[in-house]
């Protein structure tokens, strides 16, 4: 049997049509998607409910055929296995009693961790066994400052201006909020890879808003530290690392971290990232989700720059950023097939 494309790529082969997934493949824009999150009840409930998270799962690779398929869960069931009161607002978004003292770090519990989250190792495990056999399984997880600040913050925020507040404050106190992260994180990506991830992919999707000495304390070293841990126990699974708006620190990101391949935000300009990151790893990415929303012209200019600037070398092609929830199903699949080289 011929190895998997997308691991193919991650190995460092350039191959001639791209591997194609997409992040937040699984969710709204799909009325599949919205009639079984209407039957489940919450979105956590579906996140712990491991048949109807796998169904969701495989919704897009359906649809679509992608070449990936990303377990269905949140990076916030990581705090909520700590036990961290985590509870999801329609149209608003998540919220999280807020953590802003290393005196409160004490209500975590790490050892409860993973029979918590044991759901989502199921989940992980009905996927191993009914995926198509070219397609690959990417398990996740938030990077260790992206979690913080939701734990921080007690939800989505504008400006992080309480978790930065405290990690330049306190950084021991704030550190060590940091290292329960590393660890749990890292135990969360080794239960799902031993339950059949084939990839993981570590998320840090707030990873642009330090100076440059935070990102090294910030970013760099808790990833480097958390790719480190995996790789105790499984050397060989592919880690994808994604430093969403670290600018020219992708190049640092890359040199430093340890992961296998990097997934590119919309505004990393193709030629530089080239040149300066795809000569070191494969690279995923990077269309901006809005030209998918709207379609038409937009759309095929956009994969064309893509496909133009990031084809000379291993390449996974991705959007910069998660698909958003009006995008019309459709316009997918004109992406698919415009990537594939069909015709439209
Ligand atoms: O990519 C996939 O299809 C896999 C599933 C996935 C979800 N969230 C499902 C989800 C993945 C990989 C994530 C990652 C995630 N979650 C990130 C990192 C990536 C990024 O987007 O930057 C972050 C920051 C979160 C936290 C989170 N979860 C937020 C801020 C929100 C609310 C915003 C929104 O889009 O509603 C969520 C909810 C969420 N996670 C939904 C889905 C399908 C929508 C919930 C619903 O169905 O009501």
């Amino acid at each position: 049997m011929t190895e998997k494309k997308l691991l193919r790529v991650l190995k460092g082969e350039a191959v001639t049509s791209p591997p194609i997934w997409l992040m937040r493949q699984a969710g709204r824009y799909l009325p599949e998607y919205r009639k079984i999150r209407a039957e489940a009840g919450s979105f956590l409930d579906l996140c712990y409910a491991p048949k109807l998270a796998a169904e969701v799962t495989m919704q897009p690779i359906h649809r679509y055929g992608f070449d990936a398929a990303i377990l269905f869960s949140d990076i916030l069931v990581v705090p909520h296995g700590l036990g961290q009161d985590v509870w999801f607002v329609e149209n608003e978004g998540p919220k999280l009693a807020a953590i802003q003292t290393a005196e409160a770090l004490g209500s975590l519990d790490p050892n409860k961790l993973i029979d918590r989250l044991a759901p989502v190792y199921e989940t992980v495990g009905i996927l191993a066994s009914t995926l198509p056999r070219e397609t690959t399984l990417i398990g996740f997880a938030g990077a260790p400052w992206t979690v913080a600040s939701y734990m921080v913050e007690g939800g989505s925020s504008r400006d992080f201006a309480t978790a930065k507040s405290w990690a330049y404050r306190d950084p021991e106190g704030f550190g060590t909020l940091m290292n329960i992260l590393v660890d749990a994180t890292a135990r969360h990506l080794c239960a799902q890879i031993r339950h059949g991830a084939e990839v993981v992919q570590i998320f840090d999707s707030w990873a642009g808003v330090f100076s440059e000495t935070a990102f090294q304390r910030w970013i760099i070293e808790p990833n480097k530290a958390l790719v480190a841990r995996i790789r105790e126990q499984f050397p060989n699974v592919p880690i994808i690392g994604f430093p969403r708006g670290a600018g020219i620190m992708y190049s640092e990101y890359v040199a430093q971290t340890g992961v296998t391949a990097v997934s590119l935000d919309t505004t990393v300009p193709t030629g530089w990232a080239a040149k300066n990151l795809q000569t070191k790893m494969p690279v995923q990415g990077n269309l901006d989700p809005l030209a998918l929303l709207v379609g038409g012209d937009a759309l095929e200019i956009g994969v064309r720059g893509v496909m133009e600037g990031l084809s000379g070398g291993p390449f996974i092609f991705n959007l910069g950023h998660g698909i958003v929830k009006e995008t019309p199903p459709d316009h997918v699949e004109t992406l698919v097939s415009l990537v594939r080289g069909g015709s439209v």
